[in-house]
């Protein structure tokens, strides 16, 4: 199947058939959702809670971005990689958000993707003239956790919801090529999918989004997290932890390595 590009999701919306993204960090799970036929891989700042072992994505540095989107991209070919911009790489403007996203798409990234709504319309505006797509991040936007005091739902209330449409027509106004909407009520989710031409990309946003985003971790049963939203599609935690102590008994028991597995 053809690579895909930023036309196929807005396509995909066009014709009202919902598309995948999962985050991606390493090379095997990359190329395993490349043959999966996931659409969309995300390097995520996600990777900081998930692989480098920090509490909060706001942990993660544009290095860590850089260096997993790299992995990543080097990996697949077929669908299209997202970076995320790390926190604090393009908060405080323009210039910022450009140089930073060109490091991204110079490692491999296709599209990059930062959190925030009007205040950030200044920033998406650089990087589509510069050439590189963006995707926005509405609702729960986790760099903002300390602020927003915790992981809630986002969006609740006529005014609320009312500012997540505003938002969201701010950054398609300013080029966006897709949102994310994350921790948003359904019907908020869909009303916002109904406003904008370009497609949205729920995770805890019901089903009315043109796409949906997990964790791999968490959809694969790996990170053992259990948020609502999330399904786990396979217990890939129950499963390692049986190869691996299976590994140490058969060691123990000196049944493993055996001959098939030694040198003459
Ligand atoms: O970093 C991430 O994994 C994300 C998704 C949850 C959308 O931003
Ligand atoms: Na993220």
């Amino acid at each position: 199947p053809a690579k895909i590009r930023l036309r196929h999701l807005q396509q995909a919306k066009v014709e009202g058939r919902p598309f995948t993204m999962l985050t991606a960090y390493d090379q095997f799970s990359a190329q395993i959702f490349e043959s999966a036929g996931i659409e969309v891989l995300l390097v995520g700042d996600s990777v900081g809670t998930t692989v480098l072992g920090h509490a909060s994505t706001t942990a993660s540095t544009h290095q860590d971005m850089l260096t997993f989107t790299g992995a990543v991209a080097r990996s697949v070919t077929r669908p299209l990689v997202v970076a995320d911009l790390a926190f604090g790489t393009y908060e405080s403007g323009p210039a910022d958000a450009l140089r930073h996203g060109v490091e991204l798409v110079r490692a491999g990234a296709e599209a990059v993707k930062l959190e925030g709504g009007a205040e950030i319309v200044p920033q998406v505006r650089a990087l589509v003239d510069a050439g590189i797509p963006v995707v926005g991040h509405l609702g729960f936007t986790p760099q903002s956790v300390n602020s927003l005091s915790g992981h809630r739902v986002q969006g609740r209330g006529d005014a609320a919801a009312e500012k997540l449409v505003v938002d969201a027509l701010a950054l398609q106004g300013a080029g966006a090529a897709a949102v994310v909407l994350e921790l948003v009520p359904a019907a908020v989710a869909e009303a916002v999918t109904e406003a904008l031409e370009v497609p949205t990309i729920g995770i805890g946003a019901g089903p009315r989004c043109d796409g949906q985003v997990l964790v791999w971790q968490d959809m694969a049963g790996l990170s053992g997290f259990h948020g609502k939203f999330v399904k786990a599609f396979a217990d890939l935690r129950g499963q390692l932890q049986a190869a691996a102590e299976q590994y140490r008994a058969e060691v123990g028991e000196r049944r493993y390595p055996g001959p098939e597995h030694s040198f003459d």
